[in-house]
């Protein structure tokens, strides 16, 4: 599809911002709506429902009512199957809708929505699907006067708390191994990406999720996320976000029942290229293209970029070659590969830690601009830093922009040290051919995730998280079901 179908098919799209509970579409109870703003050109595409502790009480309810009679996690662990399968044809049935609402809501190219964020999200919620009944549980080696069973049960009412970054797949990391698992969900989105979510509920039903089992409450984070986080009747939390918020949702669910609180959050993740590197064309396009992938919006960007001395000419040289392809463009032309900063608020941010860079001496290759000023959007051009210094602000925290933060190294402990010296962990590389430098380095690197001669390399079979501040507990993988079930003992004595 050409831009223009794109443009047209934006103009025509029917937008619902109410809230999904109990099976049906409604308003906050108060009315209260907030504006959304389509970063791609500021323009409002309509009001979302204000949600908060009165509306989360009632999805709760619903949730619990739903979880207590057993109308989802009593059935079959085949029935499940089928019908989270459903869930996941449908997604893609709708697949153009659900790609256009992302890039509309938050400013990603129109072709990753499609290819990355719509295919991902559809393909978590078969994996689980497909994966629950095929999952068994465990006999104790008990003496022979007893049976020991361990089983796995759903924990209950799960809330999930999700970011605007990847906002469909965000939510399927969590809905999916909680709703195969057998929970029911209460998802809350990001004030600043509410829509997909919101279709995802509707597709759920049709799909033959019973209704009560999921459902999306869309507000702000103090209101409806902190009404989540604080509520007695939540058994579990699973959330993805800032670490700043991370601590709070910790603090939240120990204030209130100890609810369980699995958290996803920020990085600032070291990518290492020694001279050694078996192919430099290949480490310079797995840098620009991982930094600059989805605008710069990820948490496992590799942002620190540690490059060996004596190639950092040549590898700089290749990487400003690159710059002409991801020069922002409108998210909606199928060409466009970076597309628009998620709102103003970001925007400013990002601004803020390039004007940080420049005072504290690093030196700017490329970008550093706003651009596409025309559009009425938030766009920033690809932005490269040299000579970084491991204090400064750029190197030390989360831009969540398109900004990279060169560091040249001549020792690779000394790389590897200062890699590690960050309060997070969530991904890091190494790029060797001597695989001895490859294991050593892998197995120093204090992150959840190392790559290894490769950035992007990730699918739904392996497990996603942090170490120290980037969070706790995994995504993805059949780890996730440990934040979704409790595990019993059931000893029985044999006479
Ligand atoms: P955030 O942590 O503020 O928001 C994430 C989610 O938490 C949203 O749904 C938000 O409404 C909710 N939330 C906010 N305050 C809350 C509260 N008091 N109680 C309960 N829920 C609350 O992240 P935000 O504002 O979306 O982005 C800010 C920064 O966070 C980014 O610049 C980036 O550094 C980081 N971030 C990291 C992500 C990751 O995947 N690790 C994803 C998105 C953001
Ligand atoms: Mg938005």
């Amino acid at each position: 599809m050409t831009n223009r179908i794109w443009h047209e098919r934006a103009a025509s799209l029917n937008i619902d911002g109410r809230a999904f509970i109990n099976g049906q579409r409604s308003w906050a109870v108060s009315e209260n709506t907030f504006d959304n703003i389509s970063p791609i050109d500021g323009r409002n595409l309509g009001a979302v429902a204000r949600c908060d502790t009165v509306d989360v009480d009632l999805a709760v309810a619903s949730a619990r009512a739903a979880f207590e009679d057993g109308r989802w996690a009593s059935l079959a662990p085949a029935e499940r199957k089928r019908v989270l399968i459903k869930f996941a044809d449908l997604m893609l049935k709708h697949s153009d809708e659900l790609a256009l609402l992302e890039t509309l809501d938050m400013g990603k190219p129109i072709k990753y929505s499609q290819s990355v964020d719509v295919n991902s999200a559809s393909n978590c919620l078969r994996w689980y699907g497909e994966a629950i009944d095929k999952i068994y549980d465990e006999i104790a080696p008990t003496a022979s006067d007893s049976l020991a069973l361990i089983t796995r049960e759903p924990v209950g009412v799960v809330a999930a708390i999700v970011p605007w970054n990847y906002p469909m797949l965000m939510a399927s990391w969590k809905i999916a191994p909680a709703l195969a698992a057998g929970n029911s969900v209460v998802l809350k989105p990001s004030e600043k990406s509410p829509l997909t979510a919101l279709r995802l509920a509707e597709i759920a039903i049709e799909a033959g999720i019973p209704v009560g089992v999921f459902n999306v409450v869309p507000g702000f984070g103090h209101e409806a996320g902190a009404a989540l986080a604080l509520h007695l009747d939540v058994d579990c939390i699973g959330f993805t976000g800032s670490t700043k918020i991370g601590k709070q949702i910790l603090q939240m669910a120990g204030q209130s029942n100890l609810k369980r609180a699995w958290t996803e959050l920020g990085g600032k993740s070291a990518n290492i290229v020694c001279a050694d590197c078996p192919d430099l064309d290949e480490a310079v396009e797995a840098a620009i293209g991982s930094i600059y992938f989805n605008q710069g919006e990820s948490c496992n960007a590799p942002s620190r970029l540690f490059v060996e001395a004596s190639i950092k000419d040549k590898f700089l040289e290749k990487a400003l070659a690159m710059m002409p392809d991801f020069q922002p463009g409108d998210p909606l032309d199928e060409t466009t590969v970076m597309g628009a900063i998620v709102d103003a608020t970001q925007l400013k941010s990002v601004m803020g830690y390039i004007a940080a860079g420049n005072a504290e001496g690093a030196k700017l290759l490329h970008g550093g601009q706003q651009v596409k000023l025309e559009s009425g959007g938030y766009y920033v051009s690809p932005t490269i830093f040299d000579q970084v210094d491991s204090s400064m602000k750029i190197a030390r925290e989360e831009i969540f922009g398109p900004v990279l933060a060169v560091i040249a190294f001549t020792d690779i402990q000394d790389a590897i040290r200062q890699a590690n010296d960050t309060p997070f962990g969530l991904q890091a590389a190494i790029w060797t051919a001597d695989l001895s430098t490859a294991i050593k380095t892998a197995r120093a690197l204090r992150a959840g995730t190392v790559h290894v001669n490769q950035y992007d390399g990730d699918d739904i079979t392996v497990p996603f998280g942090g170490y120290k501040q980037s969070g706790n507990g995994r995504d993805k993988s059949l780890h996730a079901f440990d934040k979704y079930t409790e595990l019993k003992t059931t000893w029985i004595r044999i006479r």
